[in-house]
């Protein structure tokens, strides 16, 4: 890897378009919600980035770190031994800055200082929303990589961290149930997800929960009585109901009391909260996260217009940013139906 004080200084625009065909360095960042994989990502993103020739600079708390100007070169052994952690060590932040025109044209011209060409993204939604506009207003090139625990991204199957997150609250699930049984408990267990049921409808499933409550569906406390006294009657002593947090459904308390008002039952709340984002990421989500950061950099390498790298159908894919601005990923019915279904 050459080092970029043997080369001839470049300024702006010409620097970046140059740079569209021939990529000299790249930067690399993770914003928004923390996800476990996201170190499994930047290590694939720095040593594709080094087989390729190709520099890095590591960006500190995301769009924060570009608009303030927080960089740091990323050798390939910058990245040895993280594979395993989770969070990120290029640390994250949610950035409002960024979301103004100004603030993004500070970034702009921070990339632009530092001989930057091009710049790989991985967040979740909110990031996505902020690397289309930077990509739309500038000519810098973005490759987006999908790492939410919410599984929310439209354009892929998977974001990074949604099988770890899922898996971490299952484990509790399973442990919440060995007591619920023992003591003829009903159980509410809220996990993350505020605008989103992904993590919950996965959960419920993969739980054997007695009923689901996400944003998406409107919450309806009758129907839900309903559905625990008929369970009663078939004879079932304990029922966890999995709840996804947020204003929308009111959150695992506000249901609990709800059902308290009505039956007289005294249940009890677990909330999972943020140790759902933390722990080692799955043996899933640290290959999706390698295949992704590999994609992103033969994207730039190869030219390819700033797209969202993700996953469909197994197969690793590019789709542009302009065309997954504004769409949203919609639950599946079928899996609704079964939480129902199998829990007799
Ligand atoms: O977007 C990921 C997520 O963990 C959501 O599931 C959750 O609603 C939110 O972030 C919590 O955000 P914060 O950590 O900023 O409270």
């Amino acid at each position: 890897m050459g080092t970029q004080s043997e080369r001839e200084p470049e300024q702006g625009q010409e620097a970046t378009r140059a740079g569209k065909m021939n990529p000299r360095r790249i930067a690399v960042l993770t914003s928004g919600g923390d996800a476990p994989g996201m170190n499994a990502a930047i290590r694939a993103v720095v040593r594709m980035a080094d087989v390729a020739g190709i520099e890095v600079m590591g960006v500190q708390r995301g769009y924060e770190g570009l608009i303030y100007g927080n960089f740091k070169p990323l050798p390939s052994r910058a990245v040895a031994n993280i594979i395993q952690h989770g969070g990120t060590i290029l640390e994250t932040s949610r950035s409002p800055l960024f979301q103004s025109e100004a603030g993004r044209t500070r970034a702009l011209e921070n990339l632009r200082y530092r001989r930057v060409h091009a710049l790989v993204v991985i967040g979740g939604e909110g990031t996505l929303a902020g690397a289309t506009a930077f990509a739309h207003e500038t000519d810098m090139n973005v490759m987006f990589i999908p790492a939410s625990i919410d599984n929310d991204i439209p354009g892929t199957d998977y974001s990074i961290g949604f099988d770890t997150a899922v898996n971490t609250a299952l484990e509790a699930i399973d442990r919440i149930r060995d007591t619920a049984f023992a003591a003829d408990r009903l159980f509410f267990v809220e996990v993350m997800g505020r605008d989103s049921g992904f993590i919950a409808l996965s959960v419920a499933v993969g739980g054997g929960a007695e009923a689901v409550v996400v944003p998406e569906i409107k919450f309806d406390v009758e129907a839900l009585c309903r559905r625990i006294e008929e369970s009663q009657h078939r004879g079932k002593r304990c029922s966890i109901i999995v709840v996804s947090e947020g204003p929308t459904t009111g959150g695992a308390f506000s249901i609990a009391t709800a059902v308290k008002q009505r039956l007289g039952i005294e249940a009890r709340i677990v909330v999972l909260g943020h140790i759902q984002r933390g722990g080692a990421p799955t043996a899933r989500d640290r290959l999706l996260a390698s295949r992704l950061g590999i994609a992103a950099v033969r994207g730039i390498a190869e030219g390819k217009p700033p797209s969202l790298v993700g996953e469909e159908h197994g197969e690793v894919t590019l789709v542009p940013l302009g065309e997954v601005a504004g769409k949203q990923r919609r639950l599946d019915p079928s899996l609704i139906e079964l939480v129902s279904t199998l829990s007799m």
